[in-house]
């Protein structure tokens, strides 16, 4: 098991202490996104980057430099990315949601998304499968949300696409023993076996356009470094099976506004997450009551300055409320310097929030015409 000895441990299920990235990166055998990598991005995207990416929320990767390798060559790749539907969307779960509508719109690759209500039900013992896919429908329109092409979305259902998924999730099954699955997830013999079948369905989408084309299709899978576990079993299996390694690029995870973890659903924590259907009084008090890097008084942090990289108000200027680079940089300032107190900032960031919350809404409504026409094998 991964993290044996240290403070904190993240697998795909969860996420205890407080978690040092840069350690991740080394226990984890990634490698990280250095400035070079960030200019060489800025070449194929353009110059104004993504604040994901420019403000190193996109922070770990796998290969990324030979996807763009491929991609200068002509032979481009698709994007894959999931989620588990264990309750409402929030915030942060959007991130690799708007990270591949950002690459869509400046590439013109595909998308391949994977709901895996399967896994939310053998994980959670207190969702029943109809549960987790009924939010698993819902969570899609809040997922969709960003913005896509729709004839460059496909979607994985897992209990609905299973026809598709089965015959490849078979063959990376059988090139992964217990024992693998043991020391990538920390398995023990209470896990029921559903649970440890289940890493294989999450390879599938990375191999399926691939077997689909008759040839090798890059991959890129944008991520929470939570769940790159399950794709070094993936590109373990790759080659073996005749498909390329797909690569990957790992976000942080947003910490939660109780300032513990990161933001999760699943714990009954709601006020530490600002979640997609929040009303306007919900953000208001959920920020207010926001977990800061700030000191104990006003004079104290006038004097000493205050910790942005600790504050989880901070944590939502940076993923995507600051939307100039200019702006994101005068708030870490004024931060730091302690001209900025907490109040004023978070008063400053309720409404862009709200506004935010509100155009969601808005959008969500009109991906719903055409989500259940992208949902392979429904039809
Ligand atoms: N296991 C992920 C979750 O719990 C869902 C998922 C499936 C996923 N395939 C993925 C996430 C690919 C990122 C990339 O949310």
């Amino acid at each position: 098991m991964p993290q044996e000895g240290e403070s904190f441990k993240v697998t795909p299920w969860k996420v205890e202490g407080k978690v040092d990235y840069d350690r991740l990166i080394e226990i984890f055998g990634t490698s990280r996104i250095d400035d070079p990598l960030r200019e060489r991005l800025r070449k194929v995207l353009g110059n104004d980057l993504h604040p994901l990416l420019s403000r190193g929320i996109y922070y770990s990767h796998r290969d990324l430099p030979w996807i763009l390798d491929q991609y200068e060559k002509g032979n481009p790749f698709f994007l894959y990315t999931g989620r588990g539907p264990s309750g409402d969307v929030h915030l942060s779960h959007l991130i690799p949601f708007e990270f591949c509508a950002y690459l869509q719109r400046k590439l013109d690759v595909d998308l391949w998304i994977q709901i895996t209500d399967d896994e939310k039900f053998l994980f959670k013992r207190d969702l029943s499968l109809e549960d987790a896919t009924k939010l698993g429908m819902e969570n899609l329109l809040d997922l969709l949300a960003p913005g896509f092409d729709p004839r460059r979305v496909h979607i994985l259902f897992d209990t609905v696409s299973i026809r598709t998924l089965y015959p490849l999730a078979l063959e990376v099954a059988r090139r992964v023993t217990y024992s693998t699955a043991r020391a990538v997830f920390g398995f023990s013999a209470e896990n029921n076996i559903g649970s440890i079948f289940y890493t294989a369905l999450q390879s599938v989408p990375a191999f399926l356009p691939s077997r689909k084309e008759g040839r090798a299709v890059p991959c890129l899978i944008p991520c929470g470094i939570d769940q790159d576990p399950h794709f070094r079993i993936t590109r373990d299996v790759a080659e073996p099976l005749g498909f390329p390694k797909p690569a990957l690029v790992h976000n942080l995870l947003v910490p939660s506004l109780l300032g513990n973890g990161k933001m999760s659903s699943s714990s009954d924590a709601t006020e530490g997450a600002i979640y997609l259907k929040d009303s306007p009084e919900d953000v208001q008090r959920k920020i207010s009551h926001g977990f800061t890097g700030g000191r104990a008084t006003v004079e104290e942090q006038r004097r000493l300055g205050a910790t942005p990289e600790v504050c989880s108000v901070w944590a939502l200027w940076r993923s995507r409320f600051a939307e100039k680079e200019s702006e994101f940089a005068e708030i870490t300032q004024d931060c730091r310097s302690g001209a900025l107190m907490c109040g004023e900032c978070k008063a400053r960031l309720i409404p862009r929030v709200q506004k935010f919350l509100e155009e969601h809404q808005t959008r969500r409504e009109g991906v719903r015409a055409w989500v259940s026409q992208t949902i392979v094998d429904a039809h």
